[in-house]
C-alpha cells in the first residue's frame, strides 16, 4: 500500500512538472505566414510622442475575416496582426514607411479569461517575443471597445 501511494505521488509530480513545462512554452509566437493574412486597413500617427506613433497596417487571418466584415463575436483561432513602421517625410513632402518598429498580436483564445478571451503579444522587428504586462498595457485600452469584441479595426474594402 505504501509503495502504491509512493508510486502515485511520483506520477503526480511527473505529470505536474510536464504540464508546468508546457504552460511555460505557451508563449505566443508571430505566425510565419502573417504576410499572407488579409490587409484590413492602415493608419498613420506622425506624432512621435503618441503611444501609437507610426505607420500601422492591420491584418486578419481567414478565420476572423467574415466577423470583421459583418460584426459579432470572433471565432476561436482568429488572429490580428498590427505592423508598425517609422514615419518618414521626404523633401517633396511625400510620407513613407520607414523601418519596421514592432508587431502587435491578438489571438482569440477562450482560455484567456483575464483579458476578454484574447491573447495579446508584442514582437520586435525580428519576430522576437517581448514580455509585457498585457492586462494593463493592452487589455485596459482594448476593453473600451468590448462591443466590437475588443477589436478597434473596421474593415476598409
Ligand atoms: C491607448 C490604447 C491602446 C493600447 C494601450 C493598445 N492598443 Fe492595440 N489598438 C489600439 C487602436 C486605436 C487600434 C487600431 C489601430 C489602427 O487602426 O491602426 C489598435 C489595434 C490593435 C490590433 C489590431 C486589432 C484591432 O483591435 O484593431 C492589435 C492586434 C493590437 N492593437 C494589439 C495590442 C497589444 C498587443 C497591445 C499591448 C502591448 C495594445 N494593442 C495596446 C489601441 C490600443
Amino acid at each position: 500500500m505504501k509503495k502504491l501511494s509512493l508510486l502515485i505521488g511520483v506520477i503526480f509530480i511527473l505529470v505536474s512538472t510536464i504540464s508546468f513545462a508546457e504552460m511555460g512554452s505557451k508563449e505566443p509566437s508571430l505566425p510565419k505566414d502573417w504576410r499572407s493574412f488579409i490587409h484590413a486597413k492602415s493608419m498613420v500617427i506622425p506624432d512621435k510622442s503618441h503611444d501609437l506613433y507610426g505607420f500601422h497596417h492591420i491584418y486578419v487571418n481567414k478565420t476572423g475575416l467574415e466577423t470583421l466584415k459583418k460584426g459579432g463575436k470572433y471565432p476561436q483561432g482568429t488572429i490580428f496582426i498590427g505592423v508598425f513602421y517609422d514615419v518618414v517625410t521626404e523633401k517633396d513632402n511625400s510620407i513613407h514607411q520607414g523601418k519596421k518598429l514592432f508587431y502587435v498580436y491578438m489571438k482569440k483564445d477562450k482560455a484567456a479569461t483575464e483579458t476578454g478571451g484574447w491573447t495579446y503579444a508584442v514582437f520586435d522587428p525580428n519576430g522576437k517575443y517581448l514580455k509585457k504586462d498585457v492586462k494593463t498595457e493592452c487589455y485596459a485600452c482594448h476593453s473600451t471597445v468590448k462591443d466590437s469584441d475588443y477589436i478597434f479595426t473596421k474593415f476598409i474594402e
